[in-house]
């Protein structure tokens, strides 16, 4: 098929370099040149595991393009996926300007009928907008469908996910464009949903609030777990040996973070306002979420009583392993509260450095290291703030000689507290 993508974000980009690699021709337009004229010339905007090798190989091979033009890619191809970003309002609804925009910009390039395809998270009812807008600014009558197609994949893991996903919504109730996404998504051998337009839409904020739900429970739990002497690793496994249940995305930690969840819930509890329906439980998901931060902060000035001037390494930026994106991480939101507390900190990140240190306030209290073994000299304490898998390997008898302080806080819940206390480390983590 011939296919364009509008927007070259995390979704945009690796769709469209998935879709190369099953035998689609691929154009990806940009309205940012440099970003364009950057993937052209084998460029990477993101660290994405796979991405790089993938896109060059597919562009080497013709099947994937880059443009500044949407006409270009209007003309180019029978499908166009619409991947923009669908940022947060102040009053927590959806800034919807990028998806309406674009919806013109192809109203007014159409010059044949054309399946129009939202991968973008929406509120219900968008698809709706976007048919409504393509008609109104298209200059004569072309025939063309909207369809939802919410996207799941995870940062870390996006090539991965878009080559095998788990499912494949489309959300349509034409029989013309619904065969078309098949063809579009048959080499990918997934399950396939058909939906109509509105519950499509709403399948992506309810799983990404679901999921979420999850992560505050099992934080609810490990508060209870730590007021009980009980351990909320074991009790995760117990809860998730039931098949119903399952032990994905029951890790307790400092909360969960990123472009996604929190803007998710905080557009769903919005939509469903308007929708008349007050969703006090994600409320509360919330509330939860944003408390574990504070619960664990908590245990940081409990046990080293004064903050200022004291030195503390943070292991991890990245709101989650596998990634260079810190956008509302966690581990972000961890150094800025020591930094309040007139805390030193000394940071490292397996990717997330240049982009932190756009977000990190410029300040003498903020060291940048580019090795893990670099961080614990002198430290008063360690924090683990980002679920990287290679801080599992730090060298904790070197570690333990060079700390001022052996005290580890690991709010990923990623060591061993046998091990890490069997080398004479105070040991404090989430739930346990
Ligand atoms: C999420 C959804 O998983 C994905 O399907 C959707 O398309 C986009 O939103 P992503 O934001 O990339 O993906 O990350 P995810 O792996 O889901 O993690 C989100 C946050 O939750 C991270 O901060 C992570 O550290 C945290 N988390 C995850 C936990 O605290 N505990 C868990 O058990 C799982």
């Amino acid at each position: 098929m011939k296919i364009a993508i509008i927007g070259t974000g995390y979704v945009g980009l690796v769709t469209g370099a998935c879709f190369a690699e099953v035998g689609h021709q691929v154009i990806c337009v940009d309205n940012d040149p440099r970003k364009v004229e950057l993937l052209r010339t084998g460029g990477m905007p993101i660290f994405e595991p796979g991405l790089e090798d993938l896109v060059r190989s597919m562009t080497a091979l013709g099947r994937l393009t880059f443009s500044g033009s949407v006409a270009e890619g209007v003309a180019k191809s029978e499908v166009i996926f619409i991947c923009v970003p669908t940022p947060p309002l102040p009053d927590g609804g959806v800034d919807l300007s990028f998806i309406e925009g674009v919806a013109r910009e192809i109203a007014t390039s159409l010059t044949g009928y054309r399946i129009i395809v939202d991968k973008s998270t929406v509120p219900v009812k968008t698809g709706e907008k976007v048919a409504e807008t393509i008609r109104r600014y298209s200059p004569t009558k072309i025939d063309f469908d909207v369809v939802s197609n919410p996207e799941f994949l995870r940062e870390g893991f996006a090539v991965e996910d878009l080559r095998r996903p788990d499912r494949i919504v489309i959300g349509t109730s034409s029989p013309r464009p619904g065969a078309a996404m098949r063809e579009v998504f048959e080499p990918f051998q997934a399950p396939i949903i058909v939906t109509d337009t509105n519950s499509a839409e709403l399948i992506k904020h309810a799983a990404n609030s679901f999921l979420a739900l999850k992560i505050s429970y099992i934080n609810a739990i490990a508060a209870i777990c730590e007021a009980a002497g009980a351990n909320v690793l074991e009790v995760a496994q117990g809860m998730g040996m039931d098949e119903r249940i399952g032990r994905r995305f029951l890790n307790a930690g400092i909360g969960f973070g990123g472009s996604c969840f929190p803007k998710d819930l905080s557009a769903f509890i919005r939509i469903s306002e308007q929708l008349g329906y007050d969703f006090r439980l994600l409320k509360e998901v919330q509330r939860i979420n944003a408390e574990q931060m504070d619960r664990f902060l908590g245990k940081i000035t409990d046990t080293l009583w004064v903050l200022k001037d004291k030195q503390i390494g943070v292991l991890g930026l990245a709101f989650k392993q596998n990634t260079d994106d810190v956008r509302t991480s966690p581990a972000i939101e961890l150094c800025q509260r020591l930094l309040k507390e007139g805390a030193r900190i000394r940071v490292y990140d397996p990717q997330a450095m240049p982009k932190a240190r756009l977000v990190l306030p410029p300040s003498d209290k903020v060291e940048y290291v580019d090795t893990l073994e670099a961080v614990a000299p002198k430290c008063d304490a360690l924090v683990l703030a980002t679920e990287w898998p290679q801080f599992t390997k730090l060298d904790l008898p070197t570690t333990r000689k060079v700390m001022t302080t052996p005290i580890i806080f690991d709010g990923r819940n990623l060591l061993d507290r046998t091990e890490v206390e069997s080398h004479g480390f105070i040991y404090k983590a989430v739930g346990h």
